[in-house]
């Protein structure tokens, strides 16, 4: 069965690149798509960004009737948004949360988490890798 993953980006995210770099590093979100498109042949990978919260909300609803997968970095969403919250526990796919910093240790108003108790698993703190990390971890657990 080919994999339908939705990997999904909120606020911001679209800056990458050049965002705040000591933090989030340099890879572009572009970088990041090609990265996930070529370690995954297989699977079937819609990869969006939004800067808006209702766009974020729709996609999420989209998700659940198509994607069997759904990594989702909601950026700044991850700490305010009931209504994304809402969303992912209405979702059907099986969701990974993903941040390029570790928001735990970082400022404490990142510290409340809309998106980790929707979460089926959470990686924080690796940079870009961590899109990939998601990726291929999902895909080995789906062939076990
Ligand atoms: C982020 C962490 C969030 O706290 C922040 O608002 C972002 C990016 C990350 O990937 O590290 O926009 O989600």
């Amino acid at each position: 069965m080919t994999q339908q993953i939705y990997v999904l980006n909120g606020p911001n995210l679209n800056l990458l690149g050049t965002r705040e770099p000591e933090i989030y590093g340099t890879d572009t979100l572009d970088d990041i798509e090609q990265r996930m498109k070529a370690a995954a042949p297989e699977a079937e990978i819609t990869f969006r960004q939004t800067n808006s919260e209702g766009q974020l909300v729709d996609w999420v609803q989209e998700a659940s009737k198509t994607a069997n997968v759904l990594i989702l970095n909601a950026g700044a969403y991850t700490h305010t948004s009931v209504a994304l919250h809402d969303a992912l526990r209405a979702c059907d796919a099986e969701i990974v949360e993903v941040h390029l910093s570790n928001p735990a240790a970082r400022e404490p108003f990142r510290s409340t988490n809309y998106v980790a108790p929707c979460a089926n698993a959470s990686i924080a703190g690796f940079g870009a890798s961590g899109y990939l990390m998601a990726l291929t971890a999902i895909l080995q657990n789906k062939k076990d």
